[in-house]
């Protein structure tokens, strides 16, 4: 495991998420309702960024085509993307967000 601070433990709103440039990655680390949830920031219908969308609830909505992601199990809910995004764990440790990080 490598787990890398990524925002004060209160910098992400309820409701809101921020992109996170691992080094291999950039991953959204969104916060539903006080839960911390992290993805991948790549839509797996064309490869786009989803930075630019919104989220309602524990989904997420890719700004390009309006597919829909879990943001729980990273699952597409809508077309036109079908695959999974990885999904990685969250944790508060020290006074920050934390996410478990591909090596
Ligand atoms: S690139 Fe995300 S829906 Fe098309």
């Amino acid at each position: 495991m490598t787990w890398l601070a990524v925002a004060g433990a209160n910098q992400i709103a309820p409701g809101d998420f921020i992109q996170v440039d691992t080094g291999n990655a950039f991953l959204l680390v969104c916060n539903v309702n006080g839960e911390l949830l992290a993805i991948e920031d790549q839509c797996t219908h064309d490869g786009s960024s989803m930075a630019g969308g919104c989220m309602e609830g524990d989904q997420i909505i890719c700004p390009r085509h309006g597919a829909r992601f879990c943001l729980r199990s990273g699952a597409a809910l809508s077309p036109p993307a079908y695959d999974a995004v990885q999904t990685f764990p969250v944790r508060i440790h020290a006074d920050n967000i934390e996410v478990d990080v591909p090596a």
